[in-house]
Order: C-alpha cells, then structure tokens, then sequence
C-alpha cells in the first residue's frame, strides 16, 4: 500500500475506477457501433493510464495519437495561452475521433486541442475525461461522457500529477503538498 503524508483522503480505488471506465468503454461500444474505426486522441501525460485501459475495452477498430500541449501561466493562473508543442500524426479528415485525458478544470486544455482539431475537418469529435472538476470551469466544453465529477480540490494518482509525480498511483486521492514531507 502506497502511504504519503500529502494525501488528504482517497476519493476513488483501481477498483471503482476500473469498473467506470468499462462502463465508458461500452458507451463507446453502442455509439459507435455503426463506426467504421475511431481515433482516439490522449493528451500526453495525464491521459496515459485511463486511455491504455479504456481503449482495451473498446471493440470498434481503434487507432490511437497523441498530443503534447503546453499551457503558460501568470503566477499561479492560467494565462489562457496554449501552445500545442506536438500535434497528431494521424489523419482525423472524415474520422470519427474521440479526444480523451484525464481531467477537465478551466477546460482551455481541452477547449483549444478541441478547437484545432476541428480545423482537421473530422467526421465527429467528441471529448471524454476520466475525472470532472465542472465547479472550475471557464471554457466553454464539456465532456460528453466523464468517468467522476470531482470537487475542487487538487488529485494526484491515475495519470494526475504533482511535479510529475504519482502519476502510477493506483487510485485517485486529494493531494496536500503542504501537509506533510514528501
Ligand atoms: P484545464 O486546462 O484547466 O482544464 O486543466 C487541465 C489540465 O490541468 C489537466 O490535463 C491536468 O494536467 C491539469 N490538472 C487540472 N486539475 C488537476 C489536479 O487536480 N491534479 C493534477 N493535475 C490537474
Ligand atoms: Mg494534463
């Protein structure tokens, strides 16, 4: 068992979010049942845990790119900039395409990946979120399907980060950095 002095409280285990994301999987599995092949799109790295196991789950013909989006901050605030530092390789023209990471906040991540996609000309894009922190929006998205909708506090584990770390945690937790030694 993983311990850590940061750790506020566990809000969701590897097993309740295993059993959440095999049920966006079979979402995923009705809507695009008629679907010729889906590209799913993770923005690296938050994205990584929930779209290996989620994708694995999927029946339809699957294609997976990734890309590597940089957002600059004001202090502690999001500037509202966002500069996509490593596009998609795939071409999504005529694609049904599914953008997928691990939390929507403000949502400028999601809301301008979203819009230059779009720019690709893709026969659908849809966005789907591991976890939800609606509370903290100021963008204008929304996922089409999210596994949780959290409160506004700062998670660690599941593809979430402190300082690149804890990442590979088994389970979602808040995360305190000023709780205790790391
Ligand atoms: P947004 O662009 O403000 O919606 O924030 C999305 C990005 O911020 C996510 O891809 C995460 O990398 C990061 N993020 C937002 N909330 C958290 C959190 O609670 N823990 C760790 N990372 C977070
Ligand atoms: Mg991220």
């Amino acid at each position: 068992m993983i311990s850590n002095s940061c750790i506020t409280k566990i809000l969701y285990n590897r097993e309740e979010i295993k059993f959440r994301i095999a049920e966006i999987a079979e979402w995923i599995n009705r809507n695009y049942a008629n679907s010729k092949e889906i590209v799913f799109i993770g923005v690296l790295k938050g994205s990584l845990i929930f779209l290996t196991e989620l994708i694995q789950k999927v029946k339809i013909d699957s294609m997976i790119d990734f890309v590597i989006a940089k957002s600059y901050f004001g202090g502690t605030e999001s500037t509202g900039e966002l500069k996509i530092i490593t596009d998609i390789d795939i071409k999504i023209e005529n694609k049904d395409v599914i953008l997928v990471d691990d939390i929507l906040d403000s949502g400028i991540t999601l809301a301008k990946i979203r819009d230059h996609l779009k720019l690709k000309s893709p026969k659908s894009l849809k966005v789907i979120t591991l976890f939800d922190k609606k509370s903290k929006r100021k963008y204008d998205i929304d996922a089409d399907v999210s596994g949780f909708e959290v409160p506004d506090a700062f998670l660690v584990g599941y593809g979430l980060d402190y300082q690149d770390k804890y990442r590979n945690w088994p389970f979602v937790a808040i995360f305190d950095p000023n709780k205790g030694e790391k």
